[in-house]
This record gives C-alpha cells, structure tokens and sequence, in this order.
C-alpha cells in the first residue's frame, strides 16, 4: 500500500510492505520539497505498540500494563513482555535517528491525542522508555530539503530483538536493497498471476479475475481468520468449514500453503469425522512456536485449555468436514499429488490415518447422520450459522454430500480403490434419490425440516419460504434432475434477484421461531436474514453455467462484483476491489450497502465460479478440460493457464453467439476429439498434456 500526500509544498508518499522471508514491515518513505525555497523538516516515524492477547487484555489488562516494557539503544526501539521474552518487537530506521521516545504519554502529551502530539509542535522527542505502561516507537529525524529535492528513509517494524533489528537494519541499508525487496514481491504476485491470465470482453472481470479476486482468495487462505478488524483478534483459530472453502480455488497460485492448511484441517477432524468448527493449530504439538519455552505458565489463566477445544457433537456443524473432501480433491487435481493422499495425518483426539481415510470418514459421518426423512441431520448449524436445526435436517448438508461422494469415488478410480468408487458411486445415488424425492416442493427445494419435521423454505412457508444458498448445489451436485435444475434457478431469479446480487432469503423473518434457529432473532435484511450474503451468490453463477445459461451465469456475477461499486460507492460503502461478507437487503433503510470486507468465501468461490464455470477452464485427474458457458454477445476471450508442468495458450471463438458447447477445437494446430456429455449432449474438450507449451483454439458453436 502506498499512502501520498501534498501539503504545503511537501510532498511524501509512504509504501508499507512485508518483505518475502521476513517477520517485518517496511516502511519506504520519499520527501520531497515541492516548494521555491529551501525546507529545515522533521520527521516523526511513529507506532504505537499492542499489548498481550486480546483475552488477557481484556481480562487483566492491569498485568498487560505491568509487564510491558522498552528500551532503545543503537537507533533501535526494542518493545518486550517481561514475563514472556519471546514476544520481542523492534522499530528503527536504517539512518540513525536525532531522538525517540518509546512512551506513548509522553510522545503525545498529557490531554493530547495523535492529531497534536506534544514531541511533534515541540519539534524534538524526550528520550522517554522504560518499563510498565502504555509503550510506542517514535523515532524523530531532521532533514534538510533545497528546492525540489527528496530525501528517502527506510523504517523497520519487526518481530524479534534488538539483535534481530541490527541484522534487518544492516539487510536494508544495503545500497538498492529495499528497492530489491519491492521487486522481488511483486515478482512474486506476478508469478501467481501468471498461473491464469484471461481477457474478456469485461474489463471488470479481467480486473478482478487477473489481480484482486486472486489477491482476496490467498489473503483469506493466509489470515484465516485469525486477523481481521472486523473479528477483533478474540476469535482465533482456522475456520473449518471457511478455510477448507478459501483453499479450494487457491491451490492453483499457493499450493504450499493450501497443503499446509489441508493438513492443519485434517488433523482436526475428530476420528468419528466431524471437524473442530473453530481451532487453533498451535493446539496440536508439531505447530507450536519454537521461541516458546516448553512448560512456561502465564500469570493470567485464560480459561479453555487445548482440551477444551475438542468438542463433541453438540458443537459439531453438519457441513464442515465435506468442504474438506473438496478442498483436497481440487488439490490434487491441480497439482497431480496422489501420494499427499496417501499420507497419515493424525485425528484430533485419537488416532490417525491416510488423507484418503479422512476423506472417507468425513463422507460415512454424513451417511451415519441423517434424520427422519434420510435427509442429513442439520446439528449445530450448517454452512447458515443461523440455522440451527438441531435434530432437524438439511437440504444444503445433503446436496453436499452427494458431491463429496461422487468427488470420493472419482479420487478411489484415481487411486486403483475399484470397490470404493463403486460404494461411494452407489452412496451419492441412492442419496441423491432420497433428496429429489424429500426436497422438492413443486417449485424449487427445500431448505430442510425442524426436529419436528417442518418444511422449511417453501412456498407453504409463512416466512422465510425460499433460501438460496442450497438451491445452486442442487444443480452443482448433479441431484436435480434438468427440469428441476432449471425451475429452482428461475424461482431463484424471480424471488432472490435484485442489481446488488441475489438475498439470501425471503421474505425475511420477522417471527421469532428457535426450531429454526438465530436466523429468526437477526433483523430483517441483515446478514443470514434476507441480506445479499456474497459467498452463495457465486453458486448459482456455477448451477447457471452447469445448465447452460451464460447471461444468467453473468448477471450473477456481475451484480456482486466489487468493481460494480466503483462508481456508486455512495450506496456500496466499502473498497470496490475486494468483496464484503453481505449488503443489506431490501428489507433495510441500507440496502446495496455492504460491510465486512475481506474475509469471506466468496473470493474463492467466485474466483472459481469465474474460472471454472463461467470460462470453463478446470482441472481434473487426468487433464484439463475446456467447458465455456458465456453470454451469447462475447464474441471470445483467451486465456493463458498452467497447469502442472504445462502452459496453455488458450484461445475460445464464439463465432455464432452461442453460450456453450464446442463445435470444434485443435490442438497445436491438430483438431481434437470433442467430449460429449451422456445427460446434456454439451461437447467439450480435453487437454491432458502436463507438460510443454500448447496453442489451443475452441470454437463454441
Ligand atoms: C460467516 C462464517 O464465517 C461462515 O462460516 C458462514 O458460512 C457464514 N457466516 C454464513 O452463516
């Protein structure tokens, strides 16, 4: 991030960023003197320190105070907790500094706040530090600027000592070090992005696809949701059922760390196969941090031990673990790792077994748990936190089951397991049966029913007669049949659509019924109640492109999109780069406007949607297989895809204005034979080399 200003003939511009390999902020600052005559400036670089946990904070926030501490020598701010010596921080510059203060009292001044800081009217620092108190890093330098002149400084914000400080510091003030540090990151970002390059006929597509969906997607891969200002830092831990999702689309550009969050998830799978809904790795032994001194007791108990962690099925959410199975599977298709599903991750209380084996007892918790009406038992909640069914069931569980059971059996005929593809063949029919014979209300499907056997979401509903987020995987897990794929999405269109994107149900509760669940106790038109909820607005993009609808498929994709909000940012409120967890729905005064930005599934959901669906580009087990689905007025689009040790130059005509459907296509200038799909006839292409350079030209039609 960059941060500019220009006042008073000042010019400064301030670029933040985390170098690659290094546990620190940067901070490049260039000042320049805009002015006619010469400038006698000084420059307050300035931080104001966190204390402990937000949960010792909060409960004995008088021991945070006491056992804060700081120092600085050598030019560098040293900020510390006396009784956990591990968490030392640094700040400094790579230029000495004229003075410091590392009180944050006396830096700002007494009935002062950080608009008019005491050491800044005064123009010097007072040289303040010690221990116990309110801590900061301000570190004071004067500078001398003759008309049109810059100067640049380099600030250091990192974790570690004082002598950790003096190696980055001597790193950085290598001539043209930083500037190296600032390409190598974008080098970076750029070979992510070369993973999948598309241009379209959409600017805005092309924009969020190539750089910002892809940049949400790994942020919410790599910060869980253990960081974010909208989770305060009190909730820590791996999302089960968000971080097995996020992973999904982003083993493509950051396969490391997706395989290091999908063995975090599976080693918190319980062995009867549910996930732990909320966990911190570090519970388990191998993630502890190695500064950490084994056996250290803190002076504040935080009560809820590791143990307390594990929880039985009471806690348990119906869907998490077969995001899992998803995640994993899209995992090995990408990179081509059969073996990862080989290996043994252990269970979180007892046990262990091949990721293969986790899979499979992620599917058979599932089929063990179904309620009256063979449709899974809705538990805790499912991917609605506000539908808590208890003993009731869920349509959405369901429909996911299907698709981690034809997702197993496919990864079993991968493996060589002939008997597993067969059963779990089997298991995702005969589920799907029951869920086209249970669900369908005559319209559109069901949500699901109370533990006493209420429908809910239908049209004999008083309220809340049809959800969204269930309906796309009726279609995306191949359960519905065509005429009931297309009559769901159509009522979809006719009672959830609106130019902001799609409610996640209506009408909104006003009635308080706890056989539902919290949803009924939310206001109407806010989140889970009758809000645009971002992350299932991608589904129905996927079911319309599956059924062959490209304008539909767009419209959805289209009415969210961020960029969409770039010229109404009045009504949208938030960064029209990066998605918001939901908008308000029509049900609000502060409909269209959206809150929550950043982490949230939908950047992988619609980056996938995107991608996979919409240009129809995904891999498989055995290639890579070209199935578009576009609005009829693209004329084409090209894209440039890795995939393995292959790229591919893919270049899809549209010369009739068609949606879907391969007429023909070649390969380095040789045609290739076309895919016929048994159910709907759609043809479509296979690419199955994993390495080289290929030209490939598709001609929908
Ligand atoms: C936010 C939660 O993080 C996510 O897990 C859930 O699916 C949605 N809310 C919808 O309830």
């Amino acid at each position: 991030s960059v941060f500019e200003s220009d006042y008073r003939g000042i010019r400064t511009s301030q670029r933040v960023f985390v170098p690659i390999g290094e546990d620190a902020e940067l901070w490049d600052v260039t000042v320049t003197n805009t002015g006619d005559a010469a400038r006698d400036l000084s420059l307050f670089g300035y931080v104001e320190f966190s204390f402990h946990t937000v949960s010792i904070d909060n409960q004995n926030f008088q021991m945070s105070l006491y056992a804060a501490g700081s120092s600085c020598a050598d030019g560098i701010i040293e900020y510390d907790f006396y009784y956990e010596p591990w968490t030392y921080h640094h700040f400094l510059a790579v230029d000495q500094p004229e003075g410091f203060d590392c009180r944050r009292d006396d830096f700002i001044g007494l009935g002062r706040t950080e608009a008019n800081p005491i050491a800044v009217e005064q123009g010097r620092c007072s040289g303040s530090a010690g221990t116990t108190g309110n801590h900061c890093g301000a570190l004071h330098h004067k500078v001398t600027l003759a008309p049109g002149e810059s100067q640049r400084l380099t600030y250091i914000l990192g974790y570690g000592d004082r002598a950790v400080g003096q190696r980055r510091r001597a790193k950085y003030a290598a001539p043209g070090a930083v500037d190296a540090a600032i390409a190598e990151l974008a080098q970076h970002w750029r070979a992510k992005q070369a993973r999948l390059r598309v241009a379209t006929p959409s600017q805005d597509f092309d924009t969020l696809i190539n750089t910002w969906t892809l940049y949400q997607m790994e942020t919410c891969v790599v910060w869980s949701r253990f960081a974010s200002f909208v989770e305060v830092g009190g909730r820590t831990g791996l999302g089960y059922r968000d971080t097995a999702q996020d992973t999904i689309g982003a083993s493509l550009a950051n396969p490391a760390k997706v395989n290091q969050r999908m063995r975090e998830l599976l080693h918190g799978q319980m062995a009867a196969g549910y996930g732990l809904h909320l966990f911190d790795p570090l519970l388990f032994a191998e993630n502890q941090h190695p500064d950490i001194p084994v056996g250290v007791k803190l002076p504040t108990v935080v009560p809820g031990g590791a143990a307390d962690q594990l929880h039985g099925l009471e806690d348990a959410c119906s869907d998490d673990h077969l995001w899992v199975v998803g995640a994993v599977v899209e995992y090995v298709k990408e990179t081509g790792d059969l073996g990862f599903l080989r290996e043994v991750i252990p269970f979180a209380d007892e046990g262990e077994a091949t990721v293969y084996e986790h899979l499979k007892r992620a599917v058979d918790f599932t089929d063990a748990h179904v309620g009256a009406h063979g449709i899974a038992q809705g538990l805790r909640a499912d991917w609605n936190d506000c539908l808590n069914l208890g003993g009731g069931e869920t349509a959405l569980v369901t429909f996911l089951h299907v698709w981690a059971a034809r997702l197993l059996a496919e990864t079993a005929v991968a493996l060589g397991e002939t008997a597993d593809a067969a059963a779990y063949t089997a298991m995702a029919n005969r589920v799907a049966a029951v869920a086209e014979r249970e669900l369908w209300d005559g319209a559109w499907y069901l949500r699901g029913f109370t533990k006493d056997g209420v429908k809910i979401g239908s049209a004999a509903s008083p309220e809340g007669q049809i959800f969204l987020e269930h309906m796309g995987w009726a279609v995306l897990s191949g359960v519905a049949s065509r005429d009931h794929g297309l009559a769901a999405m159509d009522a979809v269109h006719d009672k959830l659509a609106s130019p902001y994107g799609l409610h996640l149900c209506a009408p909104s509760f006003t009635t308080v019924d706890d056989s539902i669940g919290y949803v009924t106790r939310v206001y109407p038109g806010v989140k889970e109640n009758g809000a645009i909820f971002s992350h299932p607005n991608a589904w129905p993009v996927i079911a319309e492109a599956i059924l062959g609808r490209g304008e539909r498929a767009m419209e959805y994709y289209d009415a969210l999109a961020p960029a969409r909000g770039n010229d109404a940012i009045e009504r949208r409120r938030t960064e029209p780069y990066v998605y918001a967890q939901f908008l308000y729905g029509r049900d609000h005064e502060w409909y269209g406007r959206a809150e929550n930005p950043w982490l949230t599934g939908t950047a992988g959901w619609m980056y996938q949607a995107a991608t996979k669906y919409v240009l129809g580009v995904r891999p498989g087990f055995g290639g890579l297989t070209v199935d578009p689905c576009v609005p009829g007025e693209w004329t084409g689009f090209t894209l440039t895809r890795r995939w393995r040790d292959a790229v591919y130059h893919i270049e899809v005509r549209n010369p009739s204005g068609v949606s879907a459907g391969v007429a023909q296509a070649t390969v380095d200038g040789t045609p290739a034979t076309l895919t016929t799909d048994p159910l709907t006839g759609r043809t479509s292409v296979l690419l199955t080399a994993t390495t080289g350079e290929h030209e490939v030209v598709v001609d929908l039609g």
